[in-house]
């Protein structure tokens, strides 16, 4: 059995695809290396490319008879896919599209896609399950919403099943911290927490303590990148055992403010987090947190690690890897 991993050489793509062959698969991965590190694939095959040429993705099915591919290759700057939303749907839709074309033409029927819970944009209520509205706010949410979509169709008229993981906010490193998130390219809470508790930034800009909230912060689902790698693992695993197409959040249940990261963090350091209250920064919902039960029930998958693994383990990994991401 080979699985495809594309965008392997990701910040999840890499911790998926070292648990993927910790459970005895064989890997290739795909990456076009444009925001990745060859160094985070370690021994894994790589293929350097994009996922949009169709020639490259045929012949690596041929080759190493791909069974089953994880989606990760996509652009996910939220702001960007604003500014530049051609950028976006070109690489993020249509790139998925050839991706799913050429290798259903390879007769692969099983795929897990990475989809995010950015797609409910404001939701009504909190925790939001798979049957709330989806209600895009962006364009990066739109071009994940239309592959949930075009994944719909092919399983119509390929027979491909496929699994799309809603993610929330994925946070952490992995455990030996030597693959984590590369803070040069992230917009996200954590990143920017450990710049400010490390000295790399002057402080932490905090977007809003007027949110009606416990402490008015905004508050969100941070789930630690080890157990989302593990609900890859449980879908691949759905899907071999005969599952049908679904769509899943992936969360823990659990909603943190932004001001409880900050404490926790200085907890956990033992050093101050340098902050400033800023306004709200546009777009951002109150709360959003995740019902995890269809996760469990389908995929009989459940988050185990705590809020603390997940600030102990970015701490580590960005202590080791002071310029914030790996030697390549
Ligand atoms: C979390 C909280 C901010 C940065 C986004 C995307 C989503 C997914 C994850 C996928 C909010 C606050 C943040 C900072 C802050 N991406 N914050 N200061 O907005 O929930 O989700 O990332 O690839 O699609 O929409 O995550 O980590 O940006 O923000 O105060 O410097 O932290 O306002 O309350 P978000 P986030």
């Amino acid at each position: 059995m080979t699985t495809l991993v594309t965008g392997g050489a990701g910040y999840i793509g890499s911790i998926t695809t070292r648990l993927l062959r910790s459970t005895g698969r064989s890997v290739v991965v795909l990456d076009s290396l444009e925001n990745g590190h060859a160094a985070a694939v370690g021994d894994t095959p790589l293929v350097v490319g994009n996922v949009a040429n169709t020639d490259l993705v045929t012949q690596i099915c041929r080759d190493n008879d791909i069974d089953e591919v994880v989606h990760f290759a996509a652009y996910k700057a939220v702001g960007e896919s604003m500014e530049n939303p051609g950028k976006y749907f070109d690489n993020n839709v249509t790139g998925s599209q050839k991706l799913i074309d050429a290798i259903t033409a390879c007769g692969v029927t099983r795929f897990v896609f990475s989809s995010t819970a950015a797609i409910y944009g404001t939701p009504d209520s909190v925790p939001v399950s798979e049957a709330s509205a989806v209600r895009c706010e962006s364009v990066y949410a739109e071009t994940k919403l239309m592959i949930e979509h075009l994944l719909h169709w092919y399983g119509q008229t390929r027979n491909l099943r496929s699994v799309s993981l809603r993610y929330f906010n994925a946070a952490g490193a992995s455990s030996d911290s030597t693959l984590g998130e590369d803070w040069r390219f992230s917009q996200n809470l954590m990143p920017h927490v450990m710049k400010a508790v490390l000295g790399a930034s002057p402080a932490l800009n905090v977007f809003g303590d007027d949110y009606p909230t416990p402490d008015g912060t905004g508050v969100r689902d941070y789930i630690h990148v080890e157990d989302l790698a593990a609900s890859h693992v449980a879908a691949l695993d759905y899907l071999s055992n005969g599952g049908q197409t679904l769509v899943c959040n992936v969360g823990t249940g659990h909603g943190t403010s932004v001001l409880e990261i900050l404490q926790a963090t200085e907890r956990i350091t033992g050093k101050p987090v340098p902050h400033v209250i800023q306004p709200r920064r546009a777009g951002d919902p109150s709360e959003c947190y995740a019902t995890t039960m269809l996760a469990a029930e389908k995929l009989g998958f459940v988050a185990t690690r705590s809020l603390d693994d997940i600030i102990s383990s970015a701490y580590a990994w960005h202590v080791a890897h002071p310029t914030g991401h790996s030697a390549n």
